[in-house]
């Protein structure tokens, strides 16, 4: 046996890297990597289990540490994202294995692992890697047995397949063409509105996987009390986003920024980003109040962040790198670019978007476009970026605390800047 696995199997693999020590949760009030360094015992003790996972472990095991390099921390990174992927065929194993022979379900099961095929997979899967990263930055590395880690992968993969209900129905209702690279579901031959029913399957996935793993954990009744709550404000969230884009009725009074913040929080950021880490903090026994409402504070700031990219992405990214073709200039949608346009456009230039928002014909998307160009709208974006991004650091400075701000820094890398 190689010495390294030797080692792990003695248990020396468990060794966390030097950003555990400092944990609040069972080191008192020491909070900072640098607090540890200033006391010799601490100090000794967290260069010893570093150096000793640093020898026997492979890197994606201290993905957190604060002491990778830029291209240890990528190829961390890349492991871990390649560990979530993989569990995938678990996933649709345990969803289908039981049914696929069974006399009276059988070709519904198999339809299911179809639905599953096509639809929870190719996309960034940032909110399932989320959930396992934040547990394990929070969960004692002793603690981090296999079957906890597959508990984790798997409400991972809970949290991507709301993602998948949601947006499976989300491009029936906005008249969607393609997505992660394909064609819509519904946009199938032969599929069309019965992907309704395919959405609600996927939904019911979640409460079978979270029944048949996670039943006898503590963190159960927690855990499907979040997920039914997240669906709920998502559902709220894409009401007010429909409500405000009636069909064929153009109403430019509508696009405040208040109704904006209003429907972007609750139809993306709680399930997006308060989700996942909630997710994570209820698997680590973290229930508090205070601690989910700090949490919050600075996940739903992201979330808001996230969303605008996303509208930004519907009309100037480029379709080929974000996998689909934006439609909110054609759904008459309060975009972050048509609330932006309003508070700088002269009366003759919202006359533009009263005769040409909210339609089909593609001259009348290319007017709206040329003028939201004229306003300089990408470059007011770009500014809005580097705002929000230091707005958000201090924010997290300010409340990410008992929590370890990588949780935080880390998610913030990941959307700043995104392309897709
Ligand atoms: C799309 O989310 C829906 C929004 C909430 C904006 P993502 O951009 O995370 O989609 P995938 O899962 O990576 O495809
Ligand atoms: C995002 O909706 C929110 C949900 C899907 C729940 P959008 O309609 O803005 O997202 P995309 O651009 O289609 O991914
Ligand atoms: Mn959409
Ligand atoms: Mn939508």
């Amino acid at each position: 046996m190689p010495l390294s696995r030797l080692l792990r199997s003695a248990g020396v693999f468990l060794l966390p890297a030097p950003c555990w020590a400092p944990r609040e949760r069972w080191l008192g009030s020491l909070q900072r990597p640098s607090l540890a360094y200033g006391c010799p015992v601490l100090g000794a003790w967290h260069s010893a289990r570093w150096w000793c996972q640093v020898w026997t472990e492979q890197p994606r095991v201290f993905c957190s540490s604060l002491r990778m390099n830029g291209n240890q921390k990528l190829d961390a990174c890349n492991q871990e994202r390649q560990d979530f992927i993989q569990h995938f065929s678990q996933i649709v194993k345990v969803l289908t294995e039981d049914g696929l022979g069974h006399p009276e379900t059988g070709d519904a099961i198999t339809r299911l692992k179809e639905v599953l095929e096509y639809n929870a997979v190719g996309g960034k899967y940032n909110r399932g890697l989320t959930v396992l990263q934040a547990y394990r930055e929070l969960v004692e590395p002793r603690k981090q047995d296999a079957e906890s880690l597959q508990r984790a992968l798997t409400v991972g993969w809970c949290v991507e397949l709301l993602q998948a209900f949601f947006l499976v129905s989300d491009d029936i209702m906005d008249s969607s063409l393609t997505r992660r690279g394909q064609i819509c579901w519904y946009q199938k031959p032969g599929i069309g509105l019965d992907a309704i029913n395919d959405a609600m399957l996927l939904e019911a996935c979640i409460y079978r996987l979270l029944k048949f793993y996670c039943r006898e954990q503590p963190y159960y009744l927690n855990l499907l009390e979040l997920f039914l709550q997240s669906s709920y404000q998502t559902e709220i969230g894409q009401t007010l986003d429909l409500i405000t884009a009636p069909q064929g009725h153009v109403d430019l009074d509508r696009y405040t920024e208040k109704r904006y913040k209003s429907i972007v929080k609750y139809k993306t950021a709680f399930y997006s980003f308060y989700l996942p880490v909630a997710a994570a903090m209820y698997m680590a026994g973290i229930d508090g109040e205070k601690e989910h409402a700090n949490a919050k504070k600075i996940l739903l700031e992201m979330g808001e962040f996230f969303q605008i990219q996303d509208d930004y992405l519907d009309l100037f990214g480029d379709s080929s790198v974000t996998g689909k073709v934006g439609t909110d200039i054609q759904d008459n949608k309060c975009s972050w670019l048509v609330v932006q346009c309003l508070k700088v456009a002269t009366p003759q230039q919202r006359q533009i978007l009263e005769d040409n928002y909210g339609q089909k014909d593609p001259d009348k998307v290319a007017q709206v476009k040329a003028l939201y160009e004229a306003l300089d709208l990408p470059a007011v974006f770009l500014k809005y970026e580097e705002d929000s991004y230091s707005r958000l650091k201090s924010l997290i400075e300010q409340y990410s605390a008992p929590l370890p701000q990588a949780i935080f820094l880390e998610l913030a890398k990941k959307i700043y800047k995104r392309k897709k």
